[in-house]
């Protein structure tokens, strides 16, 4: 039976980053994962992460099962990172640990399959959306579409086109947006378009699915949880997948919550009933390790302390790296303006570059970045910015 399967083309940006990992050329400059690189080039441990397993390791007395939803401690601390210390309508919030990011989203996908009447629901992506949204969301029966969201020819948002065309979506449908950092283009929606398209999903009874991924890499930690705040405020319903890779730096522990505002109480108990058997037909719960990290740095005031001051100089950096790009791409190439990638969030900017002026890159000067010109800004370093520019200068130039 399985040699009728064909096989699959692998998957786009993951093949990247092996294909950079195994080019011999010395000068090579790896921007197309979305991992958090230090100026060396590593993907550092947190010391808050390191002090925590340590004693996780030290305290741990059994590897039972833990509860169903997760550790309790992650879950709580979850709750405030994301929601707020005194989040007023915590009664209807449904929470379960989810096997990273993408864990979150494809559970929040079954859920929503779960609950659609009779097959109805689309799922409205913006335009373009982290590539691997569209099969999390199809793999689960979601029918999907897409709003507008960036010009490409402005690198602005396209605010006004998005709005319109969300009004017109049909009540019930959902609306994917990007919590903070948007994944691919950077361009992420300020305070009073948070309030707008919340107001929006409100009055259209659309319900709003956030993924936030890179909670803390654009503002801070509370600045960029201020979207999922303004929904939670203003709209009944409203489901948001969280994922602890980048902020903890626990890439491949794969730590992610599902969270679910209902509305009520009883709604949530119902939503999370449905999480749990949802979870339990597939996996049966998420891995413990990396959330009893997470608990422990969310709980401990010191390990707190020393993860925050961390996470804010991961983000000085990405911010540091983004005004030197913008900068040397100014110098290289005056007759274009790059000035948009300074003002850009979080670790994603889209160059504008063809698909074959991007291979070219990645042939030519081993400048590794994705075909849509999609670069992980964290993934340079001072001594790269140059030859980064430069490269670029001469594929658009040439
Ligand atoms: C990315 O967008 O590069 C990251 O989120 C890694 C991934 O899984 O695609």
């Amino acid at each position: 039976m399985l040699e009728r399967l064909e096989t699959l083309p692998p998957d786009p940006i993951l093949s990247l980053g092996q294909a950079f990992e195994a080019d011999p050329r010395p000068h090579k400059i790896g921007l197309s994962v979305g991992v958090y690189r230090d100026e060396s080039g590593l993907t550092p441990v947190p010391a808050a992460v390191k002090a925590a397993e340590r004693r996780l390791v030290e305290c741990q007395t059994t590897k039972a099962y833990i509860g169903q939803r997760g550790a309790p401690e992650f879950l709580k601390g979850m709750q405030a990172l994301v929601f707020g210390e005194d989040f007023a309508r915590a009664d209807a919030l449904a929470l379960t640990q989810t096997a990273g990011g993408c864990g979150a989203v494809r559970l929040g996908a079954e859920l929503i399959a779960a609950a659609r009447d009779r097959g109805a629901a689309r799922v409205w992506l913006s335009r373009p959306t982290w590539g691997n949204h569209v099969p999390l969301l199809t793999s689960a029966g979601l029918e999907v579409a897409e709003y507008p969201y960036y010009d490409r020819a402005s690198s602005t948002l396209e605010f006004t086109a998005m709005m319109a065309c969300l009004e017109a979506a049909t009540p019930g449908d959902v609306v994917l947006l990007h919590g903070c950092c948007h994944n691919p283009t950077g361009a992420d929606l300020d305070a009073a378009q948070w309030q707008a398209v919340a107001e929006l999903c409100r009055r259209r009874s659309l319900l709003p699915f956030v993924d936030l991924a890179y909670q803390g890499f654009g503002e801070g930690l509370e600045a960029d949880a201020g979207g999922v705040r303004r929904l939670a405020e203003t709209v009944p319903e409203l489901i948001v997948a969280v994922s602890c890779s980048k902020n903890f730096g626990l890439y491949r522990e794969r730590v992610g919550l599902l969270a679910v505002v209902a509305d009520g109480a009883d709604a949530a108990r119902a939503a999370e009933s449905h999480m749990l058997a949802l979870a339990r037909t597939s996996y049966t719960m998420a891995p413990f390790h990396g959330a009893g990290l997470v608990g422990l740095i969310l709980t401990d005031p010191t390990l707190h302390a020393s993860w925050v001051q961390e996470l804010d100089s991961m983000r000085a950096r990405i911010k540091q790296m983004r005004t030197a790009l913008a900068e040397a791409l100014a110098n290289a190439i005056p007759e274009r303006d790059f000035g948009f990638i300074a003002r850009q969030h979080g670790m994603f900017s889209f160059l504008g570059l063809s698909a074959e002026q991007c291979a070219r890159l990645r042939n030519e000067h081993a400048v590794y970045l994705l075909d849509s010109s999609r670069i992980n800004i964290a993934g340079l370093n001072a001594a790269a910015i140059e030859p980064c520019a430069a490269a670029i200068a001469a594929v658009i130039t040439d």
